[in-house]
C-alpha cells in the first residue's frame, strides 16, 4: 500500500475523476488507515509500503504497480503520461522486496488488469488501459494460462472494478462491463454457482473491487444484498467508507497489492 500524504485529483483519465466535488485529504488518510488497520487487525495482513511522492496522486492505487507471481514481477507500464512517473518507485520498492522486475513493452496496467483465477489461470483485461499484447508477455513469463477480456465501457476501465476473483473458484462480477464474447469466456471459465454478478448500484459503489484474505473480503460500503451472498459462500465482509478514493476510480483493491 502507499500511504495518501499526496492523493488528489488533478487531472482526468477515467469518468471518476470528472466530478465536481474536491478530495478531502484528510478524509482519504483517514479511510486508508481504515483500510490499513482493518487488514492488519481482521486478517492479519502484513502490509509493506510504498513511499509517498509529491506530483504523483494516484500512486496510492499500488495494484497497478505490477502482476505479482511468485519471485517475479511485470511492472506496469502506464498508458497516460500522467501516472508514467509511477513505475520508477514502484520498480525500486518491488525489487527492495526481493522481486525480480520485468519491464513490459506495451501498456499494461498490473494487478488492475490482471487477476489469478482458481489459482490456474489468469483473466486479464484490455482495451481501456492494457494493450492485448501484455497478456501474451504473461502467459509467456509465467506459463499460466490468459483469458484476455475486453472492457468496454468508460467506468469500468480496470478489471478489477468489474471482476474479483475469490477463493475456491468464487468470482464476483459485472456482467454489463463486458462485451457478449468476454461473457462466454466468463461463463466457460466459472462454474455458475460460482459467480456472483452485481447489479449497476453495487457495481458503481466499487462492489467488485474487493480485498480477500482468508475469509474476510474488504469493501467499500457493501449492499446488504451482497454480504448475504458472499456470508452464504462462507465469507465475512468487511464494509468501509471509501467514499475520497471513488472519486477518482478506486477503492479497496485499488489501494492494495497482493503479494502473497
Ligand atoms: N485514478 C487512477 C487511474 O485512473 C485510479 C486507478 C484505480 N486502480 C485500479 N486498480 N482500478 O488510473
Amino acid at each position: 500500500m502507499s500511504p495518501p500524504d499526496y492523493f488528489e485529483v488533478t487531472y482526468a483519465i477515467n469518468p471518476w475523476m470528472k466530478g465536481d466535488t474536491p478530495v478531502d485529504r484528510s478524509l482519504a488518510i483517514q479511510q486508508w488507515n481504515q483500510l490499513r488497520s482493518a487488514l492488519c487487525d481482521k486478517a492479519r495482513a502484513r502490509v509493506s509500503l510504498v513511499k509517498p511522492v509529491a506530483g504523483l496522486p494516484d500512486l496510492v492505487f499500488t495494484a497497478n504497480a505490477a502482476f505479482v507471481y511468485g519471485d517475479r514481477a511485470i511492472l506496469a507500464r502506464f498508458k497516460n503520461e500522467e501516472r508514467r512517473g509511477e513505475e520508477p518507485h514502484f520498480r525500486a520498492s518491488l525489487e527492495t522486496l526481493g522481486y525480480t522486475v520485468v519491464e513490459p513493452p506495451v501498456a499494461f496496467e498490473g494487478a488492475g488488469d490482471a487477476l489469478v483465477y482458481d489459482g490456474r489461470l489468469v483473466l486479464a483485461g484490455y482495451r481501456q488501459r492494457t494493450e492485448v499484447s501484455a497478456h501474451q508477455l504473461i502467459s509467456r513469463e509465467f506459463g499460466l494460462p490468459v483469458l484476455s477480456l475486453e472492457l468496454h465501457t468508460e467506468h469500468f476501465y480496470h478489471l478489477d472494478t468489474c471482476l474479483c476473483p475469490l477463493d475456491g473458484g468464487h468470482l464476483i462480477y459485472y456482467p454489463e462491463a463486458f462485451d457478449e464474447y468476454g461473457l462466454k469466456v466468463i461463463e466457460a471459465n466459472v462454474p455458475e454457482e460460482k459467480r456472483l454478478s452485481v447489479t449497476g448500484a453495487e457495481a458503481r459503489n466499487f462492489a467488485c473491487n474487493a480485498v480477500q484474505v482468508g475469509r474476510y473480503i474488504f469493501l467499500n460500503q457493501p449492499s446488504s444484498r451482497l454480504s448475504q451472498a458472499l456470508n452464504r459462500r462462507g465469507f465475512e465482509v468487511v464494509g468501509l467508507d471509501l467514499s475520497e478514493f471513488l472519486k477518482a476510480g478506486g477503492s479497496a483493491k485499488c489501494l492494495t497489492l497482493r503479494l502473497a
